[in-house]
């Protein structure tokens, strides 16, 4: 018998558990181990009906994701659900934790399926650029209704189980130990005759459906969905179940599950996946680190930056001092907060109790002294070194021993800021992404001193407030912002050779980008830019460097906040202005910058290749552990698309040798400067590897 699925009796219920940790994917084993022992309850005459229960902490969490880059070896699951749901005799699937994709779909081919009530139910196989190819689309259309299957299968959301039984997913919740509850319910069954029901044999009520319902549906997920491939699959794979018999709509599930799992789209969001777990993991921090409590939390600077900041401990119940210099500005910072949740409760994302709860965990205050016993302090100050110099100084003789003082700064050295204390073992940076309570990252910042407890109790910090932590070490912009510098070169440069804002930035959002760079320039404000460079102490000697960001700045257009920066704007609303072209071309002719015919493919080389180099030199510099912690940064705080994976993945995807051979060529045009490729790159190129490998090969 298999060393993963086991098979006992209790009385005449044959109890088949499933116990592959940490999740009970569905791996090869698994899918023998179970297709063994439905052949063996079907042979039992012992047996009457049958419980599927898992070990652990889960029910079976899935298809087992380590195989979809290996050729799948047989059996497949939609052969293993099939010869469950064909069994003779009732098998009962008892889910605790998470039964999603896979699992999900497991369950949904036994006869029946109980579940405790802390259980979720969910086809996250969306968010893997997949869709569920075993059997799922056809299972839960039939069980929960078409709209209901939609959305669960294209929003990928799991579901609670008390709703899954509402809407028929979950015949029974069970109270107390499922295992002997489950098999309570299974002998029930025996007693009462009920035998085994195929959720396939349920008709789909296709003539209650409005003739234009998947056209609306295509509609309403337009948005949702823009540049993903899976959900338009999963689309066709529900029409399939609503006009074709089940196993010719279950062929065509399989076909378009097919054409998912060959997409680079699904490659590149399962590296995401793994990217995302990768990422807490610190090889000279280890897990058994201690760390430190943090039951009181402390920001400097209540602006629109530091107010977000709170937000995000108030969110988790932890209470959160906020600090200014004077009242004006304190009561602009809580009305600022007051006004974001407000907007919340009228979306009815929260409640107005879990509101007046948040907003009674945020303490105003002027007094420095009232943050002496903060466990966490985090400055949200202005982005200069000497206000930074002030502030430190000023939390060192404050802040009670052991306080972790953190600085929310996005591109100054942490480890200068340290030594304006006597404790920077005690000093890290927590960056986080406007707007701070609801960007997912969390650029982790250690020092040269920064203790391992201090960056461990940060790392576990990051996932308490539902924020994604990826540790970076010092130097100027760190990943995030280091890289974002050579994109937005690129993207001015190329308005000053005359490509126009608008077609840049809809290149770059074609392509995938949640805004194109100027609009995003236009948003954080030029001035900002601007400031950031006159900082950066190793600026490009370079007279055409972000020449245009100087330039509007300086005539007072300083994007969205003043009415005009790159664009000009009516309302929230974008438009061009001619007088920035005229503006560019006068620039590029005092610069002697040449009028260029620039095609899609090269704006979008000139972006993306850019901020890959400097990516490369990142690693070199150890700045970044792992080229997926840089995607994390990207598809976490900078609005690039899962489908990419983020920019390395995506230089792997297009083939480091022919991203190289572009950088040459712009090399020969523009010179050594910004076009010399990276050691890095040249070396894998050279070895035919890509950042993947060398990453793994690191391991
Ligand atoms: N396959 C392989 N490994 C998996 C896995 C899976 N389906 N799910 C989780 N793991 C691994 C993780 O990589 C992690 O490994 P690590 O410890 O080495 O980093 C470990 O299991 C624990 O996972 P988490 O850290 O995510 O644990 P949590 O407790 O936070 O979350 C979970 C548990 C909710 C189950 C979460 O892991 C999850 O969402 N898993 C993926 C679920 C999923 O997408 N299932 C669908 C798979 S595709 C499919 O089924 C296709 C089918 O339709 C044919």
């Amino acid at each position: 018998m298999s060393e993963v699925v086991s098979y006992a009796l209790e009385g005449d219920v044959a109890v088949i558990t499933v116990d592959n940790p940490p999740v009970n994917a569905l791996s090869l084993p698994v899918r023998r181990g179970l297709a063994q022992c439905v052949e063996r309850f079907a042979a039992d005459a012992s047996a009457k009906a049958a419980v599927l229960f898992c070990a652990g902490r889960t029910f079976i969490a899935g298809a087992d994701i380590t195989e979809f880059d290996k050729p799948i070896e047989e059996p497949w699951l939609p052969k293993v659900v099939h010869q469950m749901e064909d069994c003779v005799k009732p098998i009962v699937a008892a889910i605790h934790g998470t039964a999603l994709g896979g699992g999900l779909e497991t369950a949904m081919a036994c006869h029946y399926r109980v579940a405790v009530d802390t259980a979720q139910v969910g086809l996250p196989e969306v968010t893997l650029g997949l869709l569920p190819g075993a059997t799922g689309t056809q299972r839960l259309p039939r069980l929960a209704g078409v709209q209901a299957a939609l959305d669960a299968m294209i929003s990928g959301k799991p579901m609670p189980a008390k709703i899954a039984h509402e809407k028929g997913i979950i015949d029974a919740l069970v109270d107390g130990e499922l295992k002997a509850g489950a098999v309570k319910f299974a002998k029930a069954l025996v007693n009462e005759g009920k035998g085994p029901r195929k959720v396939r044999d349920i008709k789909i009520d296709a003539a209650s459906l409005p003739a234009t319902f998947f056209a609306d549906y295509r509609k309403s997920m337009a948005r949702e969905a823009r540049g993903f491939f899976a959900p338009e699959q999963i689309v066709k794979c529900v029409e399939a179940a609503v006009a074709l018999p089940y196993f010719d709509a279950v062929a065509r599930e399989n076909a378009l599950f097919m054409e998912c799992m060959a997409s680079t789209q699904s490659k590149a969001q399962r590296h995401m996946f793994f990217a995302e777990r990768e990422v807490a993991k610190v090889p000279d921090v280890p897990k058994d680190t201690a760390m430190r409590a943090i039951k009181q939390v402390a920001v400097i600077g209540g602006g629109t930056m530091g107010g977000g900041i709170a937000m995000n401990f108030a969110n988790v119940g932890i209470p959160v001092l906020v600090k200014e210099i004077n009242q004006e500005a304190l009561d602009r910072g809580m009305n600022i907060i007051r006004a974001n949740y407000e907007g919340t409760v009228k979306k009815s994302k929260l409640t107005q109790a879990q509101m007046d709860k948040c907003m009674a965990l945020i303490t105003p205050t002027l007094d420095y002294n009232a943050i002496g016993d903060a466990d966490l302090v985090i400055e949200a100050v202005f982005e200069t070194m000497s206000v930074k110099k002030e502030v430190f100084e000023k939390l060192d003789t404050v802040c009670k021993p052991g306080a972790i003082l953190a600085s929310n700064t996005s591109s100054l050295n942490v480890d200068e800021i340290a030594a304006f204390t006597k404790r920077p073992q005690d000093v890290i940076g927590l960056h986080f992404f406007a707007p701070a309570n609801v960007m997912t990252l969390l650029e982790i910042v250690r020092g040269a001193k920064t203790s391992k407890e201090v960056i461990a109790t940060c790392m576990t910090l990051a996932k308490t407030i539902r924020k994604i932590g990826a540790l970076v070490r010092v130097c100027f912009g760190f990943v995030g912002n280091r890289m974002y510098f050579p994109y937005v070169r690129e993207a001015q440069r190329m308005m000053l050779e005359g490509v126009a804002p608008e077609r840049l930035d809809r290149v770059a959002h074609e392509w995938g980008m949640a805004m194109g760079p100027h609009a995003v320039s236009d948003l954080s404000g030029l001035d900002v830019f601007d400031k950031l460079n006159k900082e950066w102490k190793d600026k490009p000697n370079d007279p055409s460097y972000c020449r245009m960001i100087g330039v509007l700045v300086s005539k007072g257009r300083l994007g969205q906040k003043s009415g005009a920066g790159i664009y000009k704007y009516e309302g929230r609303n974008a438009v061009p202005d001619p007088e920035v072209t005229a503006l560019a071309k006068a620039e590029a002719a005092a610069l002697n910058i040449p009028q260029l015919e620039v095609t899609d493919t090269e704006i979008i080389e000139r972006l993306f290749y850019a901020m890959i180099n400097e990516g490369a030199l990142i690693l070199e510099e150890g700045i970044a552990m792992r080229p997926s912690d840089i995607d994390v940064v990207y598809c976490h705080g900078y609005g690039m698309p899962r489908h990419r994976g983020g920019p390395m993945q995506y230089a792997d995807t297009v083939g480091l040798d022919r991203v190289y051979q572009a950088m040459q060529k712009y090399r020969t045009r523009y010179g050594d400067l910004y076009w010399t490729p990276a050691p890095l790159i040249e070396k894998l190129v050279k070895a035919g590897k890509t950042f993947e490998q060398w990453s793994s090969d690191r391991a």
